[in-house]
């Protein structure tokens, strides 16, 4: 992985931003403004250009394209930069069904090589909530540590696609059929509940001590799998899937794959979504995110780049301010949004951070 920053980004026609040039920081960059005004809208760009994707639940280019925009069509236009100032020319054009990408100046179907990782607080309540954000969690941040995760992961998908479809047909003439593909199935089930374990087993020792380092409080963190599987041979999934056989073939799907398995953020050893207050669950998902950048720059030396949005709710004045001395001792490139005066007040005691204020979708940057 590449250490690229973001140096220039220029966007024409996404959601309501003006296509102003924004030069970035190699540290700390504060996005002010008013709610609504398009602060959101910057980081969502910055990571559709890196990703192909937002981190928007059901975004994509009919939600993206600005509605006064004059064309169809959005343009990217932006230069990245890496830490001996090398420079790296990425733009793009998207359409509706079709989008092309340029790399330094040449069409190019790979993305660019750059980690990022998205912190939204309000995010920690799903997390504790919902089981299928806790496993998208999992398989998007491991994804973005492990091609090889990456790769089998979409393997895996496809054959439990292709299994439960052939569970779906009635009357059921596929039986053989589905016994012959099992062994890759529960194969590739016990590749990925292994590589799971080993990225919980890295991640873990980081979780404990950047909520120290972050909170100054002590407490054990850890997040650990709730898997069936974990730890058991493929033998013992081939007993569960025939034992599930004749009922999956009735209601037409796997009732047990990996796809179902969940995790638990613990604190000091218990669940933190029964034990914690809302504030300490903040944290607890804030230090997990972060244990993350750590373990990315352990893996790859090099950062993310880290896009905050609106990290001030819930966390009383105290662990702002412990969260912002952490961001300025940190080496990565942060974009940072807030809407509250107080944490912008916060924000703005930052020696060399750069400021923008964000008015109707138009960015001037503060001196
Ligand atoms: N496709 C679109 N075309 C034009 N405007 C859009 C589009 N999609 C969203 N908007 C506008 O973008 C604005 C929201 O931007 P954004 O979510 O970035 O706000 P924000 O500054 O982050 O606000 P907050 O502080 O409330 O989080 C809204 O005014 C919304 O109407
Ligand atoms: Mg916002």
């Amino acid at each position: 992985m590449h250490s690229w920053k973001i140096n220039k980004l220029q966007v024409t026609n996404f959601r309501n931003l003006q296509p102003d040039v924004l030069e970035f920081s190699d540290s700390i960059n504060c996005i002010l403004g008013e709610n609504g005004n398009g602060k959101t809208n910057i980081l969502e760009a910055l990571h559709v250009l890196i990703k192909r994707k937002s981190f928007r639940k059901n975004a994509s280019f009919p939600q993206y394209l600005g509605i006064d925009g004059e064309s169809p069509e959005i343009y990217f236009s932006s230069v990245f930069k890496d830490e001996n100032e090398n420079k790296m020319p990425c733009s793009g054009k998207m359409r509706d069904k079709t989008s092309e990408w340029y790399l330094d100046g040449k069409p190019s179907k790979r993305k660019l090589d750059v980690g990022i990782v998205f912190i939204n607080p309000f995010d920690s309540n799903t997390f504790h909530l919902t089981p299928a954000f806790r496993r998208n969690w999992v398989d998007s941040h491991l994804s973005q540590v492990s091609d090889v995760y990456k790769k089998l992961l979409s393997q895996y998908t496809q054959m439990l696609r292709f299994r439960n479809n052939l569970l779906s047909k009635k009357p059921n003439k596929f039986r053989e059929q589905i016994l012959a593909s099992d062994p890759q199935f529960i194969k590739a089930s016990i590749e990925l509940t292994n590589m799971r374990i080993d990225f919980l087993n890295q991640i873990n020792p980081f979780i404990t001590e950047t909520f120290f380092k972050i909170f100054s409080e002590e407490h054990e963190l850890m997040i650990s799998i709730d898997s069936k599987v974990a730890g058991s041979s493929e033998e013992f999934l081939q007993k569960i899937l025939q034992e599930n056989f004749e009922k999956d073939i009735i209601i037409g799907h796997t009732s047990y794959g990996i796809h179902k398995d969940d995790y638990v953020l613990l604190f000091d050893g218990l669940n933190s979504f029964d034990y914690c207050s809302l504030g300490q669950q903040k944290m607890s998902y804030l230090s997990l995110l972060f244990a993350y950048i750590e373990l990315f720059r352990y893996k790859f030396k090099t950062f993310p780049i880290v896009l905050i949005d609106d990290v001030s709710g819930e966390l009383d004045r105290f662990r702002w301010g412990r969260l912002i001395d952490y961001l300025e001792t940190s080496k990565f490139q942060v974009l940072i949004t807030t809407a509250n005066e107080e944490f912008k007040k916060e924000l703005e005691k930052i020696e060399g951070s750069v400021k923008f204020f964000v008015t109707n979708g138009s960015t001037q940057k503060l001196s």
